[in-house]
């Protein structure tokens, strides 16, 4: 580290960034020498998809906003490029830090090392080897741009091996969604009541949808629609529903499945979310995170696609990958409520400590 200390741009885009960012702000604070900023892209930009996690994460507010808003991939991905570009012309970092897998996790990181700024990418290595999907292609771009690549397992470390990435860029740290987590997780119950009635807990199901893949076409939403709606018969479903999701719903005209005891709610805030899902019987998802989470919770989880870039949630969690087939998914969850459910072993570095050990090595390793 030079004497005059480190400029570093911490990047959050979308809604799954903000709570890895958050701990990794919190930790920069131990360093006087490291100076943070911090950049929202404005990929999301919805109150309750980005403006609550502020908040709920005591994330300091954005030192620059980008504004960039939707659009297809390319369009998103060139406007948050253009305008990083400008940020960091007039800011000369030292280093980028991005996290995760988004749109702007891969336009950031382009965008730094063209100007040959490092670039740290946080949660490398993982991959579900689905082209497909737009994350993949993310995630496999960022971490062949990244200088200091800081992943959650064992299964990440190899993977970028065999990706012909240097084994000293790379970094065992464990899981900095982890971080927030249990952190949240100790004063969550203090938090008041939400005022909708909300049946007894473990006595419910949380869904949450937003894939492309998995609601954009219409046969595979309809599946998964009937899906739930089968299985609402059996426990009632509260649904906090994506933006994506929502508009298919109606344009699909899919309301009739989600009737009776499914409650589709807006999108929550992460304290909400964690207020509510930890305490359900099952969680039925195609997020990335909450099949983590939900791990490290020992709740019962079924994945909602065909594949997944985290198997240690399925080898060492309670995961189970149920793909987009009506019967299967009804079959698995009926299992569950039968008692029949799979228990979490402990994994490395899972412990709340990820960003702790991240910012340790940006001061050690980063040569700048
Ligand atoms: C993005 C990420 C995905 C992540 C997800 C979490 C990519 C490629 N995908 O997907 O990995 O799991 O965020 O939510 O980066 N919209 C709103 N308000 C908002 C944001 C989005 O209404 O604040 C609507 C818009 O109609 C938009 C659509 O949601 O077109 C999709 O948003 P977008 O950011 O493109 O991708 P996500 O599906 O949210």
């Amino acid at each position: 580290m030079t004497k005059e200390g480190m400029k570093i741009i911490n990047v959050v885009g979308a809604r799954p960034n903000f709570m890895k960012i958050a701990p990794i702000m919190r930790a920069m604070k131990a360093y006087r020498k490291i100076k943070p900023l911090l950049v929202h892209t404005g990929q999301h930009y919805d109150a309750n998809m980005s403006g609550a996690f502020f908040k709920d994460l005591e994330l300091p507010k954005p030192d620059i906003h980008l504004e960039v808003g939707s659009g297809t991939h390319a369009e998103q991905t060139a406007r948050v490029m253009e305008r990083f570009e400008k940020v960091l012309f007039k800011e000369k970092p030292n280093l980028v830090l991005v996290v995760g897998d988004v749109n702007s996790t891969l336009a950031c990181s382009l965008a730094a090392s063209k100007l040959h700024i490092k670039v740290a990418h946080v949660e490398a290595g993982l991959r579900s080897f689905d082209r497909r999907m737009p994350e993949e292609i993310n995630r496999v771009l960022t971490d062949q741009m990244s200088d200091l690549l800081f992943t959650t397992c064992k299964d990440a470390d190899r993977n970028l091996a065999k990706e012909g990435i240097a084994q000293d860029k790379v970094f065992l740290v464990g899981d900095v969604m982890i971080d927030t987590l249990l952190r949240s997780m100790e004063t969550v119950d203090q938090r008041p009541k939400t005022k909708d009635r909300r049946p007894r807990d473990g006595e419910y199901a949380v869904v949450t949808l937003h894939r492309p893949s998995n609601v954009d076409d219409k046969d595979t939403f309809e599946r998964i629609s009937m899906a739930l709606n089968k299985i609402s018969k059996s426990i009632p479903i509260i649904f906090p529903v994506h933006p994506r999701t929502r508009g298919q719903i109606k344009r699909f005209g899919f309301e009739k499945y989600y009737n009776g005891q499914i409650k589709l709610l807006e999108p929550l805030g992460y304290l909400d979310f964690i207020k509510l899902y930890p305490k359900a019987k099952m969680v039925l998802t195609d997020s990335g995170g909450i099949q983590e989470e939900t791990t490290v919770l020992d709740i019962p989880c079924l994945t909602i696609r065909e594949n997944t870039e985290r198997p240690i949630t399925i080898t060492q969690g309670t995961n189970i990958l149920v793909g987009t087939d009506e019967e299967k998914i009804v079959k698995e969850a009926k299992k569950i409520l039968r008692g029949e459910r799979k228990r979490r072993k402990t994994i490395k570095y899972w412990d709340g400590r990820a960003a702790e050990r991240i910012v340790r090595v940006l001061v050690e390793e980063a040569d700048v």
